[in-house]
């Protein structure tokens, strides 16, 4: 199993965002986090494909992870793939035909992957689990970096695990997004995920690359799969 780390840019410091990004990446994380919020579906604003394009210019090797917390995301896939975009998650929860935007995601050439909110249940997203290659647990309610981890959505994780494997996808990955720090991490690998996002905890460190060397062994070494 890959465990890998993605620290969220909506916890950077948007004065010095290309430097930000750019010490995300030294930081030896697999991939950066881009939050995408439309003040509809969430009740906040954060940024559009532009911010996206910024980090494939200051670092273009740095893998961009996408996720769209948007009503209509099929709105905007093509602004987003244009600006670099490798992965885009979209929300089960979002007003559009689920299945026809992860496979107009997949024919793009970006890696297609479904997120669940707190609220919404496990077998929401099994329809789905042949046609993405990720599935995000999101682990407090959308909209806000700095919350708190709501552990209850662990079970979710498991779930999905479960159901992926016995659809014989045994390397599936299972995301987790919000209030994820070092004893955070663990927890939910314990119930199955093998990929963190996380914001503040990250941005806050003085030393990133040794917290998220930190955190990635610590998840690893309580991975139940
Ligand atoms: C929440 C976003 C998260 C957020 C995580 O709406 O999807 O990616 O940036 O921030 P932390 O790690 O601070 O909870
Ligand atoms: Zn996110």
């Amino acid at each position: 199993m890959q465990f890998q780390i993605l620290p969220s840019l909506l916890a950077a410091d948007f004065g010095h965002l290309a430097d930000d990004i750019v010490r995300a990446e030294a930081s030896g994380a697999e991939a950066l986090h881009l939050d995408i919020m439309d003040a509809h579906f969430v009740p906040n604003l954060s940024f559009g494909p532009d911010v996206v394009a910024l980090s494939r210019k200051v670092a273009p090797n740095f893998y961009r992870h996408v996720h769209l917390m948007m009503t209509r995301p099929d709105l905007y896939l093509e602004p987003f793939a244009k600006a670099g975009a490798q992965t885009i998650q979209i929300h089960v929860e979002a007003d559009c035909d689920i299945h026809a935007e992860l496979a107009r995601i997949q024919a793009m050439g970006i890696r297609p992957a479904l997120v669940l909110n707190p609220e919404t249940a496990a077998e929401m997203v099994f329809p789905y689990l042949g046609e993405c290659d990720e599935v995000l647990v999101m682990t407090v309610h959308p909209g806000y970096g700095g919350q708190k981890f709501i552990a209850d959505c662990c079970p979710k994780i498991t779930a999905i695990r479960a159901q992926a494997a016995k659809l014989g996808r045994p390397d599936f990955d299972v995301m987790v997004d919000g209030g994820i720090n070092g004893e955070t991490g663990p927890q939910a690998a314990a119930a199955g995920a093998n990929q963190f996002v996380a914001g503040s905890y990250l941005f806050k460190q003085v030393d990133m690359g040794a917290a998220v060397q930190a955190l990635r062994a610590s998840c690893a070494a309580a991975y139940v799969g």
